[in-house]
């Protein structure tokens, strides 16, 4: 048996991505088997299907994830579908089942079906939550609470800057900030100012017009996820006992920030976020009590992989990618 997939057979440019009919996931005794209604083509796609490592990081991206090519080919990280098989030692779920997974360092979600490992990430997806709402959730959502909630351990009432606040991660956490009681500046273009509002940021600054230094105001948790401004400059924007997370931070960064961390009260925060099934539940249950907006860029078939990849590329994707198998 086998089923559509795209590829990425090396690193490149996104017509590297080509889509490839390849033999069906096989089912080890903890995974099941999903039938993949919707996934998306992220960040972190992107980045691995062109070897773009964060600064200072490019051997050790190549050691983890193929040297001279992506060891797995099938790239995708997030998906949302129905459960076709289950391996002999899961008792958790049955056919049928609607699921939300990340499938981490495995990958795999940018195909028809996709073997999940029931012990990573994977929760129930209730009937009223549509798949492709669904699948905007797990790689923003789980960055913005680990960041947020989690190392930041933000509270009631504090003031949050949200860098890059139109991207899948940046418009995250505006919600997850929004929902935890926190006032909320989000970061874009001026052409994203009202989506940034509408996601529930009280202010919103275009960086095209206005320089941030220059409003002389300081925030109890500054998030940057663009990755372009230096930890000094960022820790300026924070209070005193201010909270910095650098989500797309390379090596430098971190090294800064975790000399400011021995020499400052402020807390600098960076590294991978957490693929949390506690924190994906949340998620879901705010986006199925209606408290959260999916933001959706597009919506592609799977064939059109390689468009989806060029426009992550581009800088300008807002919310998340979405791309449908069974379209
Ligand atoms: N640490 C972790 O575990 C982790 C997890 C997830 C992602 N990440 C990293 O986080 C970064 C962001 O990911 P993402 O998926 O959110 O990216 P994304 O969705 O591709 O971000 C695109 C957005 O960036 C905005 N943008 C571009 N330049 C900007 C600037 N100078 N100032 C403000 N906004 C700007 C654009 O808005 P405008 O068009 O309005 O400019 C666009 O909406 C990536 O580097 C990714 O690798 C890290």
């Amino acid at each position: 048996m086998v089923m559509n997939a795209l590829v990425a057979p090396r690193y490149g440019d996104p017509d590297v991505v080509e889509l490839r009919a390849i033999a069906e996931p096989e089912l080890g005794p903890r995974e099941v088997v999903v039938e993949v209604r919707a996934t998306t083509v992220n960040s972190g796609d992107a980045r691995l299907r062109a070897a773009r490592f964060p600064d200072g990081m490019a051997w050790l991206g190549r050691v983890m994830f193929g040297w001279s090519a992506p060891k797995r080919q099938v790239l995708g990280a997030e998906l949302a579908g129905v459960v076709t098989a289950v391996g002999t030692k899961v008792s958790e779920y049955v056919a049928g089942d609607r699921v939300l997974a990340m499938t981490g360092m495995r990958m795999g979600a940018h195909a028809e079906r996709c073997a999940v490992d029931v012990d990573h990430c994977v929760v129930p997806l209730p009937a009223t939550v549509g798949f492709e709402e669904a699948v905007t959730l797990p790689f923003g959502g789980t960055t913005a609470l680990t960041y947020l909630a989690d190392r930041a351990a933000l509270r009631s009432g504090e003031r949050v800057l949200v860098i890059g606040a139109s991207g899948a991660v940046g418009a995250a956490c505006v919600q997850v900030a929004r929902l935890l009681g926190a006032e909320v500046t989000g970061v874009c273009s001026g052409a994203n100012a009202g989506l940034v509002r509408s996601l529930g940021a009280k202010h919103v600054v275009d960086y095209t017009r206005t320089d941030l230094g220059t409003l002389g105001d300081r925030w109890d948790v500054v998030i940057d996820t663009v990755g372009q401004a230096n930890v000094k400059h960022l820790c300026g924007l924070a209070a005193s006992r201010g909270r910095v997370g650098l989500v797309s931070a390379g090596l430098p960064q971190m090294l800064v920030g975790a000399w400011r961390n021995l020499s400052t009260r402020q807390r600098v925060l960076f590294g991978p976020a957490a693929e949390s099934p506690a924190n994906l539940s949340r998620l879901v249950g705010w986006l199925e009590e209606g408290s959260w907006r999916p933001v959706i860029d597009d919506r592609l078939p799977l064939a059109r992989g390689a468009e989806a990849h060029a426009r992550v590329d581009s800088m300008r994707k807002v919310g998340s990618l979405v791309l449908v198998p069974r379209d």
